[in-house]
């Protein structure tokens, strides 16, 4: 029997980084317990589901990205006992859980590339991955995070590793590593998750040739719609093998859902991973990177718009997550200003009110389109990105990779502040945290903010309940003749990007704004406002 549960179209999901939202036993490092405890939090927020970043027993050299075990909690977590109880606990307060599945690549600890290194080249142990011979490395290619995408074995052959050395990439011409995935999906959907979070989505196959590639593929800069489609990502390959999974997924009940973080232009192209037989979601890139400009937002929502209505797909939005810097610093450069991989002290700071005044309008703007949302925890405290870090706690690769050139994205993982007056600010019983706080944090921390009128989390929650009660999640946009406004349903939303304050039309009810309206009722500069006409 097929199932359809279709929860996930006007969702709000929230992400989970595990390494940094609670800490349970006070080493420093968040774990599986923090996160249970912590849950009916986040459903007094409002959101309907959690994204849980990779918690698999892993070397933890890219943060978990690299799995060494797709079966297993590792220590530093947890165990399978405390992710059954999270699942357990979540669904007691009605809410859905996605896991992360990486399958473009596993650890260099995981047991198949343990057996390939001991293997003889041409075995079938290394068949799994992607080695190649030769004097040279096989193609030009690089690593997203700096350096070669080659590593030579002491025997002489190369194995391809498109992020750090430690993340062999795995061969998806293999039926074995097809089989593989499958069981690890059946493995997770029998414990109860309601989906997955499906990492690197346009990778997974590459070019039989391995042609060369000399543009700098930068996985978060995306791809060049007008250039040469890249050998190595966006190949049409990928698409059977998320039929295949989809087929899968459709014989358990519930609705359970796959997600492609695939950085993939234009929409239409996006769209093709949500086609009605493939995933259900994509994150929405080109939103996230579009600038603070009401000409580029109006176009990048509606080209996503017509191109996942085109497929019966159900649009996201998405601001922040573990990858970029967080939106109330990014938001607070020049408008227009590129997107930088990190920021350290020495860098260019951003304009930390200006940004949270303006990630608080892009917030409610975002909250106002239909489809589905997904928030970065920390963004609903109003959460900059930590812009001061000295360099010897980075860990992010990139920053290594890149001959200290990328600052990376340790700036936007650092651990939540829970309590402002309490050791690490309540994120775990002791004074520790893998990544240092800013001293700044006591007033963003949630004990702050719970309870207080205009504070960004009580934004959110009045968001959140709202955009609920007026179903905007299934709505439309229908934009209005002047300005940047629309109507999603009986909710209008109007957003001032001018100099110049903005007129409501006569009547109008505010339900919420991101900043107090001005003395005649008017909306200021780099506000957002919801009301009802
Ligand atoms: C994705 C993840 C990122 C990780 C990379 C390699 O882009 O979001 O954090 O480093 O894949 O797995």
């Amino acid at each position: 029997m097929l199932h359809t549960d279709e929860w996930w179209r006007d969702a709000v999901i929230y992400q989970v980084y595990p390494r940094s939202f609670a800490d349970s036993d006070g080493d420093g490092m968040g774990d599986l317990p923090g996160i249970t405890g912590r849950l009916p939090q986040l459903k007094e927020l409002g959101v309907d589901a959690v994204w849980l970043s990779p918690f698999y027993p892993s070397p933890q050299h890219d943060a978990g990205y690299d799995v060494a075990d797709y079966r297993g909690v590792d220590p530093r977590f947890g165990d399978l006992g405390d992710a059954d109880k999270l699942i357990a606990e979540a669904h007691n307060l009605g809410l859905k859980i996605i896991v992360d599945l990486v399958p473009n690549h596993t650890s260099s600890e995981h047991a198949w590339f343990r057996a390939a290194l001991a293997a003889a080249p041409g075995s079938p142990e290394r068949e799994r991955y992607i080695f190649r011979d030769g004097e040279q490395p096989p193609n030009s290619w690089t690593s997203v995070f700096g350096g070669d995408a080659w590593e030579r074995t002491p025997d002489g052959q190369w194995y391809l590793h498109l992020f750090d050395v430690s993340q062999p990439d795995l061969n998806w011409g293999n039926p074995e590593v097809r089989e593989e995935f499958l069981d690890v999906l059946r493995f997770w959907l029998d414990r109860g998750v309601d989906g997955f979070r499906v990492d690197v989505a346009h990778g997974l196959i590459k070019e039989e040739n391995l042609a060369d590639w000399t543009t700098t593929s930068t996985i978060l800069g995306g791809v060049d719609p007008a250039g040469p489609p890249p050998p190595m990502w966006d190949q049409e390959g990928v698409h059977e093998i998320y039929q295949s999974w989809r087929s899968l997924l459709d014989q358990y009940e519930g609705g359970r859902i796959l997600v492609a973080e695939a950085w993939v232009a234009p929409a239409a192209r996006l769209a093709r991973y949500v086609r009605p037989d493939e995933m259900h979601q994509a994150f929405n890139f080109p939103y996230l990177d579009a600038p603070w400009k009401p000409a580029e937002l109006r176009t990048v929502i509606d080209e996503s718009l017509e191109a996942n209505n085109a497929v019966g797909a159900t649009t996201t939005w998405v601001l922040s997550n573990h990858d970029v810097v967080r939106h109330a610093s990014r938001l607070g450069f020049p408008v227009g200003s590129p997107r930088v991989p990190g920021i350290g002290a020495e860098d260019p700071q951003p304009d930390a009110a200006l940004g949270l005044r303006r990630a608080r309008a892009a917030t409610l703007l975002m909250l106002g389109l239909p489809g589905s949302a997904y928030l970065y925890q920390g963004e609903e405290l109003g959460l900059p990105e930590h812009t001061t870090m000295p360099d010897e706690f980075r860990e992010d690769p990139a920053w290594e990779r890149s001959g200290h050139k990328e600052r990376g994205r340790d700036g936007c993982r650092v651990p939540l502040p829970w309590e402002a007056d309490a050791p690490s600010y309540g994120f775990g019983p002791a004074d520790a945290s893998w990544l240092p706080q800013p001293a700044s944090w006591a007033e963003f921390a949630l004990d702050r903010q719970q309870g207080v009128a205009g504070s960004t989390w009580e934004l959110y929650r009045s968001a959140l309940g709202l955009r609920r009660e007026h179903g905007l999640g299934h709505g439309s946009v229908r934009w209005a003749d002047a300005g940047f406004a629309f109507r999603n349903g009986g909710v209008l939303v109007v957003t001032n990007f001018g100099a110049e304050p903005v007129e409501l039309p006569a009547g109008a009810r505010v339900l919420l704004s991101s900043e107090p309206l001005d003395g005649d009722g008017r909306v200021p500069t780099d506000v957002t406002v919801w009301a009802v006409v």
